[in-house]
């Protein structure tokens, strides 16, 4: 990349801060739970009038599709941003807090759009520059994990121009700020839902040898599954079964007749996760057996893992590096258990996601999805940067296929 350019993007960034840190915060008043977008769209649409943009709405329901064809024929490249919020009442007085009650940004989900749209901007002012096409696409639901699933449904990679490579961020609470971190192959954990219906039969609780208990069957479902995870896994690849909902009788002297056991399964390997099912039905049923119960076993597939593709990996972080510098980029040391539905794009196509250093300078870093979660806003015009440079490099003359 010529000087020149990269000076270009530099200042363009910078001259679009007002811009990008406005738009957060008018974003981040006026949060929309997944799949109920609609002013986000709408501001979005609006913030790339004027822009020489193919902008597509309502693709997998709520979300926004722009296309920017480039001035040289080549690939395309998709730069994703979701936008829903998070139905978790904000406890932050800033003047720009949430004014729908019960409905945050606790994510950095307002911050993801603002920059797609600063980076729109500084990509159409150097659209001359570009070998190929950019695909914007602002997703909807991904708190719910059905945003990505419908967009690619509805033609988000197939359509014209068919998508060559995906590429997102994600702002990261804890991470120094402007700071890009990303690891080749598994980056965030496949996310399932479970629930167990144990069944017994009811009665006084004073006589439990008439009845059929089922609390103590799942009880121990309960446990032999945490022993199941460390006994039938290789712990070289990490499983998490956390049950988090239980669900038994009303009265201190009643033995209900059922109990309902549910919970999230995460893993980072896609053969591992193939497992679970069988696995967990197995422990469950047994373990019913053993008390002369039974258990039924719904297993819900989720977002699967985030599988950044190497090469792509290599090249974003070869290009942020030699744009700003050795320092800032660093390699993520494992994946991280939480989940995304990026990894459904990475199933279609090759690309990586990676995480934006933003640990806010006013307070202590809550994590993501608490109450006071916030980062830094200086992050943001380094993020168009990022997202602006990886989509020229990717798209420069020659067509840099990775
Ligand atoms: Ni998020």
């Amino acid at each position: 990349m010529a000087d020149s350019i990269r000076e270009a993007i530099r200042d363009g960034a910078a001259d679009l801060r007002d811009f990008v840190v406005a738009t957060r915060r008018d974003i981040h008043a006026h949060p929309e739970l997944g799949n109920q977008e609609t002013r986000t769209p709408r501001l979005i649409v609006e913030a790339m009038a004027g822009l020489d943009l193919e902008v597509k709405q309502g693709v997998g329901g709520t979300g926004v599709v722009a296309v920017l064809r480039g001035a040289h024929a080549g690939p395309t490249l998709a730069l994703r941003a979701d936008m829903d919020a998070l139905p978790l009442q904000e406890d932050d007085p800033r003047p720009y807090r949430s004014c729908v009650p019960g409905v945050m940004h606790a994510c950095g989900h307002d911050g993801h759009v603002a920059m797609l749209l600063g980076a729109a901007r500084l990509l159409h002012r150097l659209r001359n520059q570009l070998h190929g096409n950019v695909k914007f696409f602002f997703q909807p639901a991904e708190e719910t994990y059905g945003g990505a699933s419908e967009m690619i449904a509805d033609g988000c990679l197939s359509d014209d121009p068919k998508v060559d490579a995906v590429f997102g961020l994600h702002v990261e609470p804890d991470g120094e700020v402007g700071e890009l971190r990303l690891r080749p192959g598994p980056t965030m954990a496949s996310s399932d839902a479970v629930r167990i219906a144990v069944q017994g039969v009811g009665g006084h609780a004073s006589e439990p040898h008439a009845c059929i208990d089922p609390v103590p069957a799942a009880a121990q479902i309960i446990t032999n599954l945490q022993a199941m995870v460390t006994r039938r896994f290789d712990a070289r690849s990490p499983v998490v079964v956390t049950i988090t909902y239980l669900q038994a009788g009303s009265a201190f002297n009643v033995i209900p007749p059922e109990v309902i056991v549910a919970g999230t399964v995460r893993t980072v390997d896609p053969s591992v996760r193939a497992k679970m099912p069988l696995q967990i039905t197995e422990v469950a049923e047994h373990t019913a057996a053993a008390f002369g119960a039974t258990a039924e076993v719904a297993y819900v597939h989720g977002s699967g893992v985030v599988m950044n593709d190497a090469g792509f990996t290599q090249f974003v972080a070869e290009t942020v590096r030699r744009n700003r510098g050795d320092s800032s980029v660093r390699t993520l040391a494992s994946p991280i258990m939480g989940a995304e539905d990026f990894g459904l794009y990475l199933e279609q196509v090759p690309g990586a996601f990676a995480f934006l250093g933003a640990r806010p300078s006013h307070q202590q870093a809550y994590p993501c999805h608490h109450p006071r979660f916030d980062f830094d806003e200086a992050a943001l015009p380094v993020g168009v940067e990022i997202l602006t440079t990886v989509a020229l490099e990717y798209l420069s003359d020659g067509n840099r296929r990775v």
